[in-house]
C-alpha cells in the first residue's frame, strides 16, 4: 500500500468515526490553520482534517512563522465545534499534546515530553507544536481549529534558527516514519480523548505530569516582562501556576518558559502547594 498523504490513503484503515473522515488536502497552501478558520465559518463538519504538504505562511504561536521543508513533515489543521466556555479552549492543546505523545510513542519507542503551553519535546528539543484558535461569543466557543506541525523525514539542520532548538523524528531515529501511520494513529488517539473531553472529562492533571518544567524553578517571559519562580502546576484553563519567592501564586496565560538558575535562598520550605 502506498504510505503517501492522499484522502484515499489517510481515509482507509483510519478507524475514527468523524475526526479526518472529511479531508481537504494540499501539495501547498497559505496555512492550513487559517483555511480550517475559512472552514468553520462556513460551517464545515466537525472532526474536518485540513492538510497540506507545504504552506507558504504557517502561523506558529505569539505571530511567528512555522517552517517545513515540502513533503517530508505533518501539517494539518481540525475543526472542532466543542461544548465548552470559551476559557476551557486549553483542554483541546492539552488533549492533542497527549495524543500526539502517545502516537509517537508507540509508532517509534521515542520518549516525548510536552513544554507548556504548546510544544511537543523529544530529549528537550521540539519536534512538534500546537496552534490552537477559538472563536467564540461570551458564553460558548463558536469554533476551535487545532493545528499540528510535527518535524518528521527530514533534518532539523534544514530549519531556521528558533526560540527553541528542534529536533526530527529523522534525527532522533536515523530513518524515516510513515507520515501517513503516524498521522492515522494521532487523529485515533485525539477522537478517542475529545469524546472524553464531550462527556466531561478534563486533562490538566496529566498533561502537567507530561511537561518538563513542572517542580522546577523557571523564568516565564511574558507582556509583563519575566516572571520568576517554582512552576506547580497548570489551571483547567491552562494558566501555569507559579509560586514566587515571596509564596504568592501568579497564574500565567501566555510567555516563554524556561528552566531558571535558583535563587540564593532556595526552595522556599513547609509550603502548601496547590497544584
Ligand atoms: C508553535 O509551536 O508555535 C505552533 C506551531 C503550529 C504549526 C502548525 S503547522 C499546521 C498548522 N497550520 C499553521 O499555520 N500552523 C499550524
Amino acid at each position: 500500500m502506498s504510505s503517501e498523504l492522499s484522502r484515499e490513503n489517510i481515509r482507509r484503515g483510519l478507524g475514527t468515526s468523524f475526526i479526518g473522515q472529511h479531508i481537504l488536502y494540499y501539495p501547498s497552501i497559505d496555512s492550513t490553520n487559517l483555511r480550517a478558520i475559512q472552514e468553520a465559518r462556513a460551517g464545515a463538519p466537525e472532526g474536518t482534517l485540513v492538510i497540506a504538504e507545504a504552506q507558504t505562511a504557517g502561523r506558529g504561536r505569539l505571530g511567528r512563522r512555522w517552517y517545513a521543508p515540502a513533503g517530508s513533515s505533518l501539517l494539518f489543521s481540525l475543526i472542532l465545534y466543542p461544548p465548552l466556555k470559551p476559557q476551557e479552549a486549553a483542554q483541546l492543546t492539552m488533549l492533542t499534546g497527549l495524543a500526539v505523545a502517545e502516537a509517537i510513542e508507540s509508532l517509534t519507542g521515542l520518549a516525548v515530553s510536552l513544554k507548556w503551553p504548546n510544544d511537543i519535546l523529544i530529549r528537550g528539543r521540539k519536534v512538534g507544536g500546537i496552534l490552537t484558535e477559538a472563536s467564540s461569543t461570551s458564553e460558548k466557543l463558536d469554533y476551535v481549529v487545532v493545528g499540528i506541525g510535527l518535524n518528521v523525514n527530514f533534518r532539523a539542520s534544514e530549519l531556521p534558527e528558533m526560540a527553541t532548538p528542534a529536533t526530527t523524528l529523522f534525527d532522533e531515529l536515523g530513518c524515516e516514519v510513515s507520515r501517513l501511520q503516524l498521522l492515522q494513529a494521532i487523529l485515533a488517539r485525539l477522537e478517542a480523548r475529545y469524546l472524553r473531553l464531550r462527556s466531561g472529562e478534563r486533562f490538566q492533571a496529566e498533561w502537567a505530569g507530561k511537561l518538563e518544567t513542572i517542580g522546577q524553578y523557571v523564568e516565564v517571559a511574558g507582556a509583563d516582562g519575566i516572571q520568576r519562580g517554582w512552576a506547580r502546576g497548570v489551571s483547567e484553563d491552562g494558566a501555569l501556576i507559579v509560586e514566587r519567592e515571596d509564596g504568592q501564586i501568579a497564574q500565567l496565560s501566555a510567555g516563554e518558559v524556561r528552566t531558571a538558575a535558583l535563587p540564593p535562598a532556595g526552595e522556599p520550605q513547609n509550603r502548601a502547594h496547590n497544584s
